[in-house]
């Protein structure tokens, strides 16, 4: 056969043509000032080629016109595209979600051979003063590959989506106006090692700029700053710079000078800092080092930390840490993979408000800056290589690259460009050598190179597994189990799980869970949420309606639908409600009750490094929603790790108390501001049943009135009568035909019993075994229907029925009780029987549809924003006031919402404030929605959510737990409703505000 000439595209050993070795990532600057206000436009030796390029779309490179990048070549009839941008979010190729799937026939190093190709072309201006510098030109990052010319000059070409490219093209350019044309294509060999789940986005989407370098000046400059005792070192190595050298000046946060040097040549110079301000991601104290070489400035933030391991625990700075991660793409809605600075700030502030320290750039470096912003606020980052491999194994040959040979230099080059841009950077902690690309020769050559570069930072890789590798073990979304295993293990070595609780639609629900094991054990150093963002598009239906769109929302095969739609928070970062979960179960500061007679609880500080100086405890106390007593309480002398006894500055026999439950909140706030929250923000709250009430509770008013109570019973009906309540059962069905007071109608529907859910995305596996086993549809079949007792106080009805649907036996029995007294009361006892061998239930309740105008909910509960039994921990108990629709959670792939656990009384009424009246014994879950479970599952995406006029209010024993199983483990079966015998019990009544 004859042999295959390799495109440069299609041969894994050629990784550049004229590429510069990788360096740290800089702006060089004239003068300190510039440089440490970090406006890189205050640079007289940058210059932003963003903008406004030419661009032309080819299908297929066969067809791409070679000579395009000549001056000569007219570009008059090309479109025109913003750098940084991508193709696909602006009408160009085709948009593409895949998950593990390569989306071409798998062969490496071969692609299509209609590969898609986008050319650029622009003019640009050569700053004046430029003429005697070395002149580069920087692409952050180009999906996939890419040559360069400048001026019909051919410069340079290079691979790898997410790291730097620099090329010298000092020799190309001229005064005045020059060119530079690009051609990026869209697949290349290293395709097969960026198979990351996410949509596959093309072009050059990161910035693309001009350096202009002093000719010998500063190549590299690498520091490394560690704690000696109370004192910080740091060493600077000076790639570069001239005979001359470089003057090496360290400030402290206020800029003051502590120290300046002269450095010459490449010998690592050591400075030290007396009675250093250590990093942390909690206290992220920052030093500034200027390296200064003729006339630029380069400017390095510095933090001093240490990372150690003893015990196989984890330390920072000596001290045990946990890391409450998560994992964060360079994503967003409407530009793609493109993140301006805004957007990674808003990324940042929203994760330091969230109690989050960590994060894991999954699953190769995110944009250069993004480390600066986490170096200033506070996060610790496990920078992780551009290198996955995930679609090898659906094929069954996983590791095949990772053991080649002919690829090692390929994985190497991954490695080595990322330490090299990110090594300066107080923020990482680890280094991740990929994600899902198999474990083979090709790994271990990559932690040795990083090895004999970095001694400090610990090295991961989830598929190395226990391997001796790594120096940190741990499996994505192990579960409980196992992560007891692994703490009580005794392997040398920390446990770190770079991905758990996947946050996917309504979930997760196994935060706590976690939580209480990784504090309890020293060896598991925590974890990072899969994932921080939904990756929604901006989109618009044939009709012109808004939506955000998913995997297969534009006809592209293969795709994985919504499993992108798997984030902590929105596409546009509203927070879920998942992240209030996280935010409260990672809190800070948490406590316990001592003596709430007294005012007394204890406080522990969950800090592993700040005290709580900074923290007040702002506190109340309501009797049924009405606040009656509060103050503020310092939590300063509270070290980290420490508990201590608060006293809040209480004692129950000074407290005016009104009647009902009494609650005491203490939320703990910011006394200082931070640059991610001003006073006042709440970083978690502790919510105390008070063991003692205010004076009783009055009954309901209309349930004391007792009227006459009279009960016709008719071949198909019984009537039942009191006063001006009046009651229509029907007996063939089994239900309430009629509840009416003072002729106002409450139903709209029969009420009747329910056991389904519109499943959420956790419960994708189970939802097949569901509908198997006949749980996806409730039909009523009615035994029964007894008048079994008739007095001048009260009536009861006795139904017996069952629940189910062919072809399945029913799913369950019940005898549901109505006994209606003469107070208009309608009580309800439902006691139901579970199929044997059927799985949990999504959940089992009652399903009450009521007339168009009742839309005020207001209830005593768990709220105010959605909870269930394993999502609750960020919600309080309550007397909350909303509307029905408020009451709609807006996932983006419609689901179960909007659920309330530990609800003692709800009422849901008109504006004139007549409605229905539901009371626990002693509680109940409830929801009110404009659509039952059957027409939500309906929905594909958020804006065809049916909107009926009539409410849906379901009072339920249980809705199952949220968990995470959308790829996590299955939900724990403390949170699963498999109860084979269920009692449920509650009242209903017609309430009218007027009485
Ligand atoms: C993991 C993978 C992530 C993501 C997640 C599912 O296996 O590392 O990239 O695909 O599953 O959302
Ligand atoms: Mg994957």
């Amino acid at each position: 056969m004859k042999k295959i000439v390799r495109n440069d595209w299609e041969n894994p050993n050629l990784l550049q043509i004229n590429r510069e070795k990788p360096r740290a990532y800089y702006v060089p600057y004239a003068d300190l000032e510039s440089a440490c206000a970090k406006q890189r436009g205050r640079s007289p030796y940058f210059k932003l080629l963003n903008g406004s390029w030419k661009f032309r779309y080819c299908p297929s490179i066969v067809d791409a016109p070679a000579d395009f990048y000549k001056e000569t070549v007219s570009k008059t009839d090309w479109d025109n595209l913003y750098v940084p941008s991508n193709w696909q979010v602006n009408g160009y190729d085709q948009l593409q979600y895949t998950n593990v799937n390569y989306p071409y026939p798998v062969d490496p190093p071969f692609v299509p051979n209609d590969n898609p190709v986008g050319l650029y072309y622009r003019e640009f201006e050569l700053p004046l003063k430029w003429d005697k510098r070395a002149v580069f030109v920087n692409f952050e990052g180009v999906n996939t590959c890419f040559y360069v010319w400048i001026n019909g000059a051919s410069v340079g070409f290079s691979k790898v989506a997410h790291m730097p490219a620099e090329f010298e093209i000092t020799k190309y350019l001229r005064a005045g106006t020059n060119t530079i044309a690009v051609k990026v294509l869209k697949w290349c060999d290293g395709s097969y090692l960026e198979d990351q789940d996410m949509w596959r986005h093309t072009g050059i989407f990161r910035d693309v700029y001009l350096l202009a370098r002093q000719k010998n000046g500063v190549r590299d400059i690498a520091v490394k700053a560690n704690l000696k005792g109370e004192n910080g070192i740091l060493s600077v190595a000076v790639d570069g710079g001239g005979k001359a050298g470089c003057v090496l000046s360290l400030y402290d946060a206020e800029m003051q000078l502590i120290q300046s040097t002269k450095t010459t040549g490449n010998k690592a110079v050591e400075m030290e800092v007396v009675g250093v301000n250590p990093w942390t991601a909690e206290t992220p104290a920052l030093y500034t080092l200027s390296v200064k070489c003729g006339d630029e400035v380069i400017v390095q933030k510095v933090g001093f930390k240490t990372i150690t391991v003893k015990n196989a625990t984890l330390l920072v700075n000596g001290k045990p840490i946990k890391i409450k991660g998560v994992n964060r793409h360079d994503t967003h809605p409407a530009l793609g993979h493109v993140t301006p600075l805004d957007h990674m700030i808003l990324d940042v502030v929203t994760m330091k408000r969230h109690n989050i320290n960590a994060v894991r750039t999954s699953h190769y470096p995110n944009d250069p800056r993004f480390y600066d912003l986490c170096d200033e606020y506070g996060l610790y980052v496990i920078d992780e290589t551009d290198l996955e491999t995930h679609g090898l194994h659906p094929v069954g040959v996983w590791s095949m690259l990772s053991d080649s040979a002919e690829w090692e230099a390929a994985y190497l080059d991954r490695v080595q460009r990322m330490y090299e841009r990110d090594k300066n950077h107080a923020c990482i902690i680890m280094w991740s050598l990929g994600n899902e690309s198999g474990f083979g020769a090709n790994h271990v050559k990559m932690k040795d190179w990083i090895k004999s570069k970095d001694q400090e930072r610990l090295v991961y890789y989830e598929r190395a597994g226990y391997d001796a590798c790594v120096d940190v073990v741990g499996y994505m979304y192990s579960d409980i189990k196992t992560m007891i295993e692994q703490g009580e293990s005794d392997d040398p070595r920390p446990n770190f799980i770079c991905e758990y609780s996947h946050a996917m639609g309504n979930g997760p629900g196994d935060l706590k869970e976690y939580w209480d094991v990784i504090y309890k054990y020293p060896r598991l150093s925590g974890g990072c949420v899969w994932e921080w963002a939904d990756h929604g598009i901006y989109a618009k239906t044939a009709d012109g309606k808004d939506y955000i769109a998913y995997g297969g929302d534009f006809g592209e095969t293969p795709h994985d639908g919504n499993f992108c739609i798997d984030g902590l928070t929105a596409p546009d970062r509203t927070p879920h409600n998942g992240l209030l979960e996280y935010k409260q179960v990672i809190a800070p500061v948490k406590a316990e009750a001592v003596d709430l007679e007294k005012g007394k609880i204890s406080v522990t500080n969950f800090y592993q490094f700040a005290s709580l100086d900074h923290i007040v405890a702002v506190w109340q106390i309501s009797c049924d929603g009405a606040v009656m007593h509060n103050g503020r309480t310092s939590l300063k002398g509270i070290a980290a790790g420490k508990t201590k006894k608060v006293d809040l500055g209480y004692q129950r026999e000074e407290l005016a108390l009104a009647a009902g439950r009494c609650l005491l909140d203490v939320s703990y706030q910011l006394a200082t501001p931070t640059l991610w929250a001003p006073v006042g923000h709440e970083v978690g709250f502790t919510q105390f049943e008070l063991p003692f009430a205010g004076a009783m509770r009055p009954k309901n008013k209309n349930a004391q009135k007792r009227e006459a109570l009279r009960c016709e019973q008719q071949e198909r009906t019984i009537c039942v009568t009191a006063g001006d309540y009046r009651y229509v059962f029907d007996k063939a069905k089994g239900s309430f035909q009629s509840v009416q007071y003072n002729g106002v109608e409450f139903l709209a529907q029969f009420p009747k019993l329910n056991i389904w859910r519109a499943p959420v995305d956790n419960d994708m596996r189970i939802t097949q075994e569901w509908q198997q086993q006949g749980i996806d549809r409730n039909e009523t079949h009615v035994y029964f229907t007894e008048l079994s007792e008739v007095k001048d106080s009260k009536v009861v009805i006795q139904v017996s029925s069952s629940l189910g649907r062919a072809p399945a036996m029913p799913t369950i029995k019940a005898v549901t009780r109505y006994t209606i007294l003469d107070t208009g009361e309608i009580q309800v006892e439902i006691h139901a029987v579970v199929r044997e061998n059927l799985t949990h239930l999504p959940r089992f309740g009652m399903q009450i549809m009521m007339p168009k105008g009742f839309e005020q909910f207001a209830y005593f509960g768990m709220g105010p924003h959605e909870n269930y039994v394993d999502k609750c921990r960020s919600a309080k108990l309550g007397l909350y006031r909303s509307t029905v629709d408020a009451q709609h959670v807006d996932y983006v792939k419609p689901q179960e919402n909007g659920n309330h656990t530990k609800v003692e009384w709800a009422t849901v009424t008109n504006l004139l404030g007549f409605g229905l009246k539901f009371t626990g014994a002693p509680t109940f879950e409830a929801s009110v929605h404009h659509y039952t479970a059957e027409e939500l599952q309906a929905a594909t995406h958020a804006y065809l959510v049916p909107r009926r006029e009539e409410t849906v209010v379901n009072i339920d024993f249980m809705v199952g737990g949220m968990g995470s199983a959308s790829c996590g483990p299955e939900l724990a079966s403390a949170y699963c409703l498999s109860q084979k015998e269920i009692s449920f019990a509650f009242q209903m009544q017609p309430i009218f505000e007027e009485e």
